[in-house]
């Protein structure tokens, strides 16, 4: 057995905070922005299909692999790599899976502020009743107007940074557990409102332009596959997004690892992490896309999709004012626990490398992505006319991290643990020993997820789909 390290950032006090946390980490604008609009846009059911088939055979073996080499390293990601490749004998050159993490971590975060910094806004306007009893084109105008003002954008996005700076300034211990504490629940319960609203209320706005059952027809349009509906890019960005909506690939989950006590484990707080990820997700599509049909919309709103239909669901629903803003807020909780995560692996690693204090660490993670979230923002209106590869650089952002550098990551990390590490350290770490779970698990993160993802990675690079 391999000697028992500390992390030099302190520790979880127990299982259900690492859950807490990471689920922290997991649940945000991923799944209640973005899983909704690409489901939108790549046609609802196939969809879907193939985004929990990810899920199920690539995100929750990876998300163990990286939780392990977390625990095991108990550094920064850059750290922690070059510690066990040199503990196993590997080359050096493998601290460059937590480098390019850590390039994935700023551009991440970079577009992600300034989503989470819209939220606000919506907290906001939808608080002071300005969507009362407004129409589809009186929202759409509205979230239009806000797209159109760099200004204000830049004011919400630099809200936003601060406030997710205090929190890695003040340290995971003391500043995450205690908010992930409370959010979590909350919002779940609220999602669950929203979608018994929506399997009601929205009837009869639907009968009025004869769609009958708009919750059926959203239920359709999520669960109904229709493969033909299914592009090659579909099935990139179905992958993508499972590392993007579990945070895995960029060394975010590893670095919560390094912060997790000896005795937990790793299989049961995966599972339980996922499932918890993918349910958030699965409901806020079901109060989504009822909204959308029943009020005539077309589900494929990319970016806007959330920011048009909800507020319309919120105009019309009584105590709209009160139920809107708490959502909103708490999604904007939400989208601020995933952001501590994007820069705690950067932050961990100046702090060990540098020796820079962690208040002086966190303000210069907060600068850089500060700066780079103002070319995301302007992409949005004054520089909406340059694109390069033909996208705007705040799409881009997206489009090369979740599509990309994360899977990238993921492959790196399988093949590692699969193939790099001794099989009975792995074993060790995992504390499962020899059983059937374990041998299956093994076969997963040697064979299947890597070659899984290497295959969709080859095809889409090289344009075969
Ligand atoms: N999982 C977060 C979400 O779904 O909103 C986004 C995210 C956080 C991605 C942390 C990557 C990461 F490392």
């Amino acid at each position: 057995m391999a000697e028992r390290r500390e992390s030099l950032h302190g520790q979880w006090s127990g299982r259900w905070a690492f859950i807490l946390a990471a689920t922290g980490s997991a649940v945000g604008l991923g799944n209640i922005w973005k899983f909704p609009y690409i489901t939108g846009d790549n046609g609802g059911g196939a969809f879907v299909i193939v985004y929990l088939v990810c899920i199920a055979l690539i995100g929750i073996p990876v998300m163990m692999a990286e939780i392990l080499l977390g625990r095991r390293g108990r550094r920064s990601p850059i750290n922690t790599m070059t510690h066990l490749a040199e503990e196993e004998g590997r080359s050096p050159a493998w601290k460059l899976l937590g480098g390019g993490g850590i390039v994935a971590g700023f551009l991440i975060l970079s577009f992600y502020s300034v989503v989470a910094g819209i939220v606000l806004a919506f907290f906001f306007r939808t608080a002071s009743g300005v969507f009362e009893g407004q129409t589809a084109d009186g929202v759409g105008a509205l979230f239009g107007s806000l797209l159109g003002d760099p200004e204000r954008l830049l004011a919400w996005h630099t809200i936003f940074m601060v406030m997710t700076t205090v929190v890695v300034a003040r340290g995971v211990r003391s500043g995450l557990e205690q908010l992930v504490r409370y959010l979590m629940p909350a919002l779940f319960i609220l999602l669950i409102v929203m979608v018994g609203y929506a399997m009601n209320a929205e009837y009869a706005a639907g009968v009025a332009r004869g769609v009958d059952t708009p919750f059926m027809s959203g239920l359709s349009f999520m669960f109904n596959p229709d493969f033909s509906k299914l592009s090659g890019d579909s099935v990139l960005i179905a992958l993508g997004h499972a590392f993007f909506t579990l945070s895995l690939g960029m060394g975010a989950i590893m670095v919560y690892g390094s912060y997790l006590p000896q005795n937990t484990s790793i299989a049961r707080t995966t599972i339980t992490i996922a499932l918890m990820d993918t349910v958030v997700a699965l409901l806020a599509g079901l109060a989504i896309f009822p909204i959308v049909f029943a009020n005539g919309l077309a589900p494929d709103q990319s970016f806007g999709l959330v920011f048009k239909t909800l507020p319309l669901a919120f105009g019309h629903m009584p105590g709209g004012i009160f139920f809107g803003s708490l959502f909103f807020l708490l999604l904007a909780f939400a989208a601020w626990t995933s952001a501590i995560s994007l820069s705690e692996p950067v932050v961990a690693w100046l702090v060990e490398n540098r020796s820079l204090s962690r208040i002086y660490a966190a303000t210069v993670v907060g600068l850089i992505t500060w700066v780079l979230g103002i070319a995301s923002l302007l992409s949005l209106n004054v520089w909406s006319g340059y694109k390069i590869f033909g996208m705007p650089f705040i799409d881009l952002a997206d489009y090369i991290t979740a599509n990309i550098l994360l899977p990238l990551g993921g492959l790196l990390i399988a093949i590692f643990v699969g193939w790099k590490m001794k099989k009975e350290s792995v074993a060790d770490e995992l504390a499962i020993k020899q059983t059937r779970a374990f041998d299956l698990w093994y076969v997963v993160i040697r064979y299947l997820s890597p070659i899984a993802i290497a295959i969709v990675l080859y095809l889409k690079i090289f344009k075969v789909i």
